[in-house]
């Protein structure tokens, strides 16, 4: 009869946005971009995936099961993942149970891999990126390997470029790196999540009815097609890097606004500068976008940053908590939910930005002022699914109670 011992970790690791976009591959096999990129980490509290990873001699082949649904992991990227962490994998032992797995074993033995996101995968809300992440830095553990998590974050990458930018809190930087194999092409941290701690971060999840195209599809085209492309790879976003730490590292928020805001809008021109063009935003991102403009502009100094990935969702990071009740008030004012949906599955995540606006409930939305800047302000109700607010967190970490292990220790498959 064959062995029955099941071994396993889980981890959770959090989901980020790029404030400095990375779009465009120079290697697409081992997902090489080209130019650097920065992101803020969001609080896996409220964005998060958890994977649990386990290996048994029972198990016959590897499986993985997301968010409950078996998937198949013949794909290159998964392959790839766990083609580098098995090459880097070291002798287990687990004295307790009498449990020996040497260096030479992992290559034989099968592993089961069961991931969840605590936020719907269909809100586009990068779900890939905490997925690899979580899914390399789960297996490195199980597998005792040594790497750290920048090294960690080069075999991330090669699941999806921006997985890389999971490895870590904070603000992180994906240096492109030189070299052919890639090995230089990783993610370190700028600042940790304490550094800056006062920001806010609203997420507009805008309802769409469009099917997009993928992100690895549409940078594939646009490096093909797009002239723009290589004047902001070469010339623009090497100069962007640098003042964008600098930013971070002063907290100096008007540069740091100024500079997420263009940013965004030049990867979304890119997108449209590519052959055939490609639309991410729509008419609710572009209201979102004025809106901010034009409240950041009658102030005088920004309050808000936005910044839009390959969908129409908006991620508004607010320079404190009175700009962020301030901003909430506004998008409610503009984007209140259906008459059917109550506030409480409205706005998501960190709920006392609500509370800090003095919104209890349906009627407080109600009664809310046009924003003073706007004349003649429009309500444009359901143009939102929902809102969530978060702030910026912490990386990747092990959970050890074993009650939030997604496979069950005596059958290794999902509870
Ligand atoms: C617009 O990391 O999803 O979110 O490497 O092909 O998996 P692949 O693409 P992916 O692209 C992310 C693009 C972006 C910008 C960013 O996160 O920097």
């Amino acid at each position: 009869m064959a062995e029955s011992w099941v071994i396993m970790v889980t981890a959770q690791t959090p989901t980020n946005i790029a404030v400095i976009k990375y779009w465009g591959k120079r290697d697409e096999k081992l997902i090489l971009p080209v130019n650097d990129s920065i992101s803020v980490t969001l609080d896996p509290v409220h964005l998060c995936t958890t994977t649990t990873v386990a290996v048994s001699p029972s198990f016959a082949q590897d499986r993985m099961w997301l968010n409950g649904k078996e998937i198949s992991l013949s794909g290159g990227r998964y392959q790839n993942c766990l083609r580098e962490i098995r090459a880097r994998a070291c002798d287990v032992e687990d004295k307790e149970r009498g449990i020996k797995i040497s260096k030479k074993d992992w290559e034989k033995l099968h592993v089961h891999i069961a991931s969840y996101n605590n936020f719907p995968t269909a809100a586009g809300l990068a779900s890939s990126a905490a997925g690899f992440a979580c899914l390399v830095f789960a297996l490195a553990k199980l597998m005792n390997a040594k790497e750290d998590n920048s090294e960690l974050s080069a075999i991330a990458r090669q699941g999806s470029g921006s997985a890389c930018r999971s490895l870590f809190g904070g603000f992180v930087k994906w240096k492109m790196g030189k070299v052919e194999d890639g090995s230089d092409s990783l993610a370190v941290q700028v600042v940790d999540e304490k550094h800056w701690d006062d920001l806010v971060i609203i997420i507009a999840v805008v309802s769409s009815r469009q099917k997009e195209t993928s992100s690895t599809t549409g940078m594939r085209e646009t490096v093909e097609t797009s002239l723009l492309l290589q004047h902001r790879a070469k010339e623009i976003v090497p100069k962007r890097i640098v003042q964008m730490e600098e930013s971070i590292k002063n907290r100096n928020f008007a540069s740091f606004a100024h500079l997420t805001c263009a940013d965004s809008n030049q990867f979304h021109a890119v997108c449209m500068d590519t052959c055939p063009p490609i639309f991410y935003m729509n008419d609710t991102s572009h209201r979102i976008i004025s809106c901010v403009e034009k409240w950041n502009r009658s102030v005088g100094t920004p309050q808000v940053a936005y910044t839009f990935d390959a969908g129409p969702n908006a991620v508004l990071i607010a320079h404190n908590r009175k700009a962020a009740a301030q901003l909430l008030q506004k998008l409610l004012f503009y984007f209140p939910p259906n008459s059917d949906t109550e506030l409480n599955s409205y706005v998501l995540g960190d709920k006392s930005i609500l509370k800090d606006a003095g919104i209890e409930d349906l009627k407080d939305v109600e009664a809310l002022p046009p924003p003073p800047e706007i004349k003649d302000a429009p309500r444009y109700k359901g143009d939102v699914s929902y809102f969530i607010c978060t702030r910026p967190g912490r990386g990747p970490v092990l959970l050890s109670d074993e009650s939030q292990a997604l496979l069950s220790p005596e059958t290794g498959l999902p509870k």
